[in-house]
């Protein structure tokens, strides 16, 4: 029998496959053009580091890009869906010599101890169903004094604004994202996996528990995205 986990994976696998077309489009409207803003400021964080980088979750490059728009280096890119990274291909003409695609499993990296000197993941840490694992594997594969920078959903904290949010989220997502798409299933499971994930303060706890260190924790558009700077090392 395949365990739960697994064929969560092939369930997300299946969903991201599908939606692949339209995914950046679809993200923009929904986020009123602020997922744009919120990559730009991760890649921020980046601009003065060498490479090898690894953007994990990569699903159309969209984040890969975003940092090779600031400055070009070696950057792999790894996700669990072939159609996310073949179509990711087709339009990052200009980067290719910088850009490693590789399908694989964030809980379950193909690369060596101590390899990158930063490891991002925007808008995937959600959809692993074991983020202690994933971790684990980040940690394994920074090396000492290497950047880990995540990009995840959370909820606003002012309770106005949460109320506010809350309907939009659970409604109207899965509303436009299955009109644009076709696809109402994925932007429910979008919705939901937003409300169930832990809160910013969690993963803060299990990050420092893993020995990664805080540089900062950023929140974004009132709460509704939250950047995570983290270091593997003895601070700054
Ligand atoms: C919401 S998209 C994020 C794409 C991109 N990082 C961005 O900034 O928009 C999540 C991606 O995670 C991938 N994914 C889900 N579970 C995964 C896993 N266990 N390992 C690797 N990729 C996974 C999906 O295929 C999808 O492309």
């Amino acid at each position: 029998m395949i365990p739960e986990r697994e064929r969560h994976k092939k369930f997300l696998e299946k969903k991201f496959g599908r939606i692949v077309r339209y995914y950046d489009l679809v993200n923009s409207l929904l986020s009123l053009f602020q997922d744009r803003f919120w990559r730009k400021k991760l890649s921020g964080f980046l601009k003065d580091l060498e490479g090898p980088l690894l953007d994990l979750c990569c699903g159309p490059f969209t984040l890969s890009l975003e940092i090779l728009r600031k400055r070009p280096r070696k950057i792999h890119a790894l996700d669990l869906s072939f159609e996310m990274l073949s179509f990711g291909m087709v339009r990052s003409q200009n980067h290719r010599p910088y850009l490693y695609p590789v399908r694989g499993d964030a809980e379950r990296l193909p690369f060596k101890d101590t390899q990158f000197s930063a490891l991002t993941i925007a808008f995937g840490l959600r959809n692993l169903p074991h983020v202690d694992l994933a971790i684990d594997e980040f940690f394994r594969v920074l090396r000492e004094n290497g950047l880990l920078l995540i990009l995840e959903f959370s909820l606003p904290k002012n309770p106005i604004i949460k109320a506010l949010y809350l309907p939009y989220l659970k409604y109207i997502i899965p509303l436009l994202g299955g009109a644009f798409t076709g696809d109402k299933e994925a932007y429910q499971y979008l919705s939901q996996s937003i409300q169930k994930f832990s809160a910013p303060e969690v993963i803060e706890q299990k990050l420092m528990k893993r020995g990664f260190h805080k540089i900062t924790t950023l929140p974004m558009t009132f709460g509704v995205v939250t950047l995570y700077v983290f270091k593997k090392g003895k601070g700054y």
